[in-house]
């Protein structure tokens, strides 16, 4: 499928009781780079993170990668088709050294797959995919962690482990839900440089959830602006900083 959209949302709608989190949700991403999705706090926006990675159905509407429509498909199924994702609570396994949870807890398995490796304790771990892990941890100044349990990092710390464990597979869908959440400004920097040399190594798409203004504007190429459950706005960060109504929904 040359040519398809490597991401694209159309009609998306999900309603958690009473509260229309998603209505009439479209937008396709044409081409790889780094895209911000902001918005106001429930806008809407990690709940589309959860439709598009497949933990939450949608009551309508559909999700396509590739051209590939994987509606219906199970986390594990999409991951197998290139999607990463990271939550916006960390979640790493604490007791686990900091290359076990780059090597083994990036990405949801299927049920087989999590039984098999628990059984054989062969999780088919080659030579190159440690190096790979290793010079991820090198990327965010966590080598001499590499045998430490992630509980000895800071928050901070576990944000960028989180991050680049979500990229050890080279997805070519990435999605960040708030990557500089509490992360402190001499963290920051690191971030933003380990997003770009991660993005340059891998030429897809990096979808970012951020309400720090400064760093998704400084990151990201493009901007989709989400508000009440849609999508606001879509353009450049000039032009959605400039926009209006973007103005008035962060506002109101
Ligand atoms: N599991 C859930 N149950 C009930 N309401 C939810 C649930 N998840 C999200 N919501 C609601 O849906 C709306 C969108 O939430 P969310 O997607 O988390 O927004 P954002 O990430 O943009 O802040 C909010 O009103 C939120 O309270
Ligand atoms: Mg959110």
């Amino acid at each position: 499928m040359t040519g398809a959209a490597p991401l694209s949302v159309a009609g998306v709608e999900k309603r958690f009781g009473g509260i229309a989190a998603l209505s009439g949700v479209t937008f396709a991403i044409d081409a790889p780079g780094v895209y911000g999705l902001i918005g106001p706090n429930g806008a809407g926006k990690t709940t589309l993170f959860d439709v598009i990675a497949g933990e939450t159905a949608p009551d309508a509407g559909r999700v396509s990668l590739g051209g590939e429509d994987v509606t219906a498909r199970a986390p594990h199924a999409r991951a197998a088709r290139g999607i990463a994702r990271t939550f916006q609570e960390c979640r790493i396994l604490p007791e686990a050294s900091c290359l076990e949870n780059l090597l083994f807890t990036a990405q949801p398995k299927s049920l087989a797959a999590a039984v098999l490796q628990s059984l054989t304790r062969a999780p088919g771990v080659d030579a190159h995919r440690v190096d790979e892990a290793r010079s991820l941890l090198a990327l965010v100044n966590l080598e001499r962690y590499t045998h430490e349990p992630a509980a000895s990092l800071s928050f901070g710390q576990r944000r960028l482990l989180e991050i680049v464990a979500a990229f050890l597979a080279r997805p070519r869908l990435l999605l960040l839900d708030e990557p500089a959440a509490g992360v402190n400004p001499a963290l920051l920097e690191t971030l933003h440089h380990a997003i770009r040399t991660m993005h340059s190594q891998s030429g897809g798409v990096f979808l970012i959830v951020e309400h720090n203004m400064e760093f998704i504007m400084s990151l990201a190429g493009e901007i989709i602006v989400m508000h009440q459950g849609a999508v606001l706005e879509r353009g450049s960060p000039e032009a959605v900083q400039a926009s209006p109504r973007v103005l008035e929904a962060y506002l109101g």
